[in-house]
């Protein structure tokens, strides 16, 4: 068993990733009421915490590299930190590049989702942060088997997965998003080659989506014309299910 896995980003209607880039409100709609609807939303879903790639973790955690001294040898199993009931921020970091300095992120208690090949060092200061962590296995590319790990070990039951492109694009590859929560902005960036919301790296062919079909069960516009998409994803007519 692993947790129901909600894609939930916000994008313009060119399916942009970074809001930053995205063209103004319109005259008479307020940008912060724009702004407000993706946490408003997120909050709809009950869910027990976030999924983050290892580059957009990196942007939110405050800490620095530190060695520690000593760090004993330990075995590559899971850790579980003091999560004092609070919502799980996960963060899919296979070389261990995040340093956080604090168990939280807004308050979210960390789990790093490593490979097995990181140091003993980092995973000290991991512990030693009151971070939580889990392995994917020895190239930390075991996602399956990491969300499976998030059910059993912190009965996790519902976690939304939100970004960046990269990481979702591995979660669609892997078949491991079981439904799209997307916020269309009243925007557009408009510029070739700018990262997308789902923007899969990998060989030049493969369809990550292959196999998948989406079913729309959701259309609503919200205030100030964001409109929002939400797609359950489905196995396609005569493909076999992702194991
Ligand atoms: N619309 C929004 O508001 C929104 C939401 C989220 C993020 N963002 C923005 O998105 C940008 C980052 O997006 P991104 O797509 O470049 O990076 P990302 O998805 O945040 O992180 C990608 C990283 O995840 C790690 N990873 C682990 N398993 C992977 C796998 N199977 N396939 C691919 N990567 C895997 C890799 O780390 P290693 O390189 O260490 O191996 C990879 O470089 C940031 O600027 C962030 O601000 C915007």
């Amino acid at each position: 068993m692993r947790p129901f896995i909600i894609c939930h980003m916000v994008t313009s209607i060119d399916g942009r990733l970074h809001p930053s880039r995205f063209t103004p409100a319109a005259v008479g709609v307020s940008a912060d009421v724009l702004r407000g609807h993706y946490e408003a939303v997120a909050g709809r879903f009950g869910a027990e915490g976030w999924i983050v790639g290892r580059k957009t973790m990196a942007e939110m955690a405050k800490g620095h590299e530190r060695a520690v001294a000593d760090a004993p040898a330990v075995a590559r199993e899971p850790h579980v930190a003091d999560q004092k009931g609070r919502s799980l921020a996960i963060a899919i970091d296979p070389a261990g590049r995040v340093h956080y300095g604090r168990d939280n992120i807004g308050g979210d208690h960390v789990v790093a989702v490593l490979g097995e090949r990181v140091s003993d060092s980092y995973l000290a200061e991991l512990r030693e942060d009151g971070v939580s962590y889990l392995f994917a296995g020895p190239e930390g590319d075991d996602l399956p088997g990491a969300m499976a790990q998030l059910a059993t070990v912190f009965g996790v039951r519902t976690l939304l997965l939100e970004g960046g492109g990269r990481i979702n694009g591995a979660f669609l590859r892997h078949g491991l998003i079981d439904e799209f929560s997307t916020l269309i902005h009243p925007a557009i960036d408009g510029v070739a080659g700018t990262p997308s919301i789902v923007d899969y790296d990998g060989a030049d062919g493969e369809r990550p989506g292959a196999g998948q079909a989406l079913r729309l069960i959701g259309c609503e516009t919200l205030d100030g014309g964001m409109v929002w998409l939400r797609h359950a994803v489905e196995q396609a007519p005569g493909s076999a299910a992702h194991g």
